[in-house]
């Protein structure tokens, strides 16, 4: 049972509980290495205290809006929480915890990312995918239009949160962008209206990244990838020269994680629902932002807007529209999978993800697509290791419509644990000292570990039937 109904079905049979406060939306939070943000909303205005162990933060402020910041938390390090006020504290629920960020820029370990796009608009296929989105990852996106048709309270209220994402919301890391649709009733130059008002963004660097001191853009950190939200519904953000070009090209200039992935609304190449080749928003963040973003290694760009999923070539200095795509602009001539991109210093692959809940639409296929599909909904699961990038989009039917790797080879580690997910296709593993694996080898890979001390196969390590495994002694040697 739910906090929501437990405190309806209460105040049905009694009238002194009903002088407390019902929460009416969450909790939901974002965090990082060391800090989170928990919100939540109550009916009628107290303080808020969260309690995590024998630790509580509090906020004095009188609110039904309720937001508390936390700092000093330990990183990669499990948490449960309570929520309430310094007069009671709403009964546990399983739902309530969240798992902090290994140290930024360092690897300690797989990072998992879900994404959605284009779904709030309580249709069945929202509910579809709902259903199927994992309840576990380390970080949860958005990638627009959140609350149709317009953004505004009510919607975000019946759409976004209502009855939706209930087991997602209190332990998931959301970090959400602007759809046009939301742009109607929020304003990314001013920051007001829902979107604004119903998230606390990292805007100020406290999650990684430089500040962007507005809520429009941001960046943060999680472990050893860096991801940054672009605001695309407003032409001014869109400008080659304008505030946020040169926030992002700082931003990357100092970044050195070793992922980088860009997230905004209206994708640089799509024929699906809108068409980039004619459309001025998607036109323009192809032409003056998509440079950028290659000038300085972004590995994936992930956007919605289109009411489908269209999924890139491994591509690089493609600039121009669907007709001028040739093979050119193609760093491999395969498709990711089985068989990995191998990334150098450069290479992108661009997906649009506007599956979540709306009507799907568009049939077009546009020439720098790998993969086209519109009568899929579905989200995107992507998995962080030090080497490699697994990107997935899986349907309602929790079957993987399609997939990539990108691979790039890291300097020499000094050590490497593997736990997840499986080695695919070909890879070779180097550390400088150790590698310690209780991971699996999938069916048909070929994957060898080399270290210059040690390789420890510990219980839960196993090889598929098909797959070829080596181990030997001598690693690499670090820069
Ligand atoms: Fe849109």
């Amino acid at each position: 049972m739910n906090v929501m109904n437990y405190w309806v079905l209460l105040c049905t049979s009694s009238t002194v509980c009903c002088a407390q406060s019902i929460i009416t939306r969450g909790p939901y939070l974002n965090n990082s290495d060391t800090k989170a943000t928990i919100r939540w909303r109550t009916d009628s205005p107290t303080n808020s205290v969260v309690t995590i162990g024998a630790a509580t933060y509090t906020n004095s402020l009188q609110t039904t809006e309720h937001i508390v910041k936390i700092t000093g938390l330990t990183p990669n390090s499990h948490y449960s929480y309570r929520i309430g006020s310094t007069s009671y504290t709403f009964p546990v629920d399983t739902n309530y915890h969240f798992h902090t960020a290994p140290v930024s820029g360092s690897y300690v370990r797989p990072v998992t990312v879900i994404g959605i796009g284009d779904f709030g608009v309580s249709t069945t296929a929202q509910n579809d995918v709902e259903n199927v989105l994992p309840q576990q990852a380390d970080v949860w996106q958005w990638y627009g239009d959140n609350a149709y048709p317009i953004g505004s309270a009510a919607e975000y209220e019946a759409h976004a949160f209502g009855p939706h994402y209930r087991n997602h919301y209190p332990k998931l890391n959301l970090l959400p962008s602007l759809g046009n649709h939301d742009a109607v009733s929020s304003s990314p130059t001013t920051q007001t209206g829902p979107y604004f008002e119903y998230f606390s963004l990292p805007s100020s660097g406290e999650y990684g990244g430089v500040a962007s001191n507005t809520a429009a853009y941001y960046s943060y950190n999680y472990g050893h990838v860096h991801f940054i939200v672009l605001e695309s519904t407003e032409a001014p953000f869109r400008s080659a020269t304008g505030a946020m070009a040169n926030w992002l090209r700082q931003d990357l200039q100092a970044d050195k994680s070793l992922w980088r992935v860009v997230y905004f609304h209206h994708p640089p190449f799509s024929k699906g629902s809108h068409n980039s080749d004619l459309e001025i928003d998607m036109v323009e963040m192809r032409q003056n932002i998509v440079p950028i973003l290659e000038q300085y290694g972004v590995d994936l760009v992930l956007t919605g807007h289109c009411h489908g999923y269209e999924r890139s070539h491994f591509m690089h200095g493609f600039y121009g529209t669907s007709s001028q795509f040739n093979d050119s602009y193609r760093l491999s001539s395969g498709t990711g999978f089985p068989e990995p991109y191998q990334k150098t210093n450069k290479g992108a692959v661009y997906a649009v993800v506007g599956t979540g809940g709306v009507a799907l639409k568009g049939s077009g296929i546009h020439n720098a697509m790998a993969t086209s599909v519109f009568n899929k909904y579905g989200f995107a699961k992507m998995t962080f290791t030090r080497d490699s990038l697994w990107f997935q989009f899986i349907g309602t039917d929790k079957q993987v419509v399609d997939q990539f790797i990108i691979r790039k080879v890291q300097p020499c580690p000094d050590q490497l644990v593997f736990s997840s997910p499986p080695h695919l296709g070909t890879q070779s593993f180097e550390a400088h000292l150790t590698i310690t694996s209780t991971n699996q080898t999938a069916k048909g890979s070929a994957i060898s570990y080399s270290a210059g001390k040690s390789v420890e196969l510990k219980p839960g390590f196993s090889t598929s039937s098909g797959s070829i495994f080596q181990a030997t002694v001598g690693g690499c040697n670090p820069p």
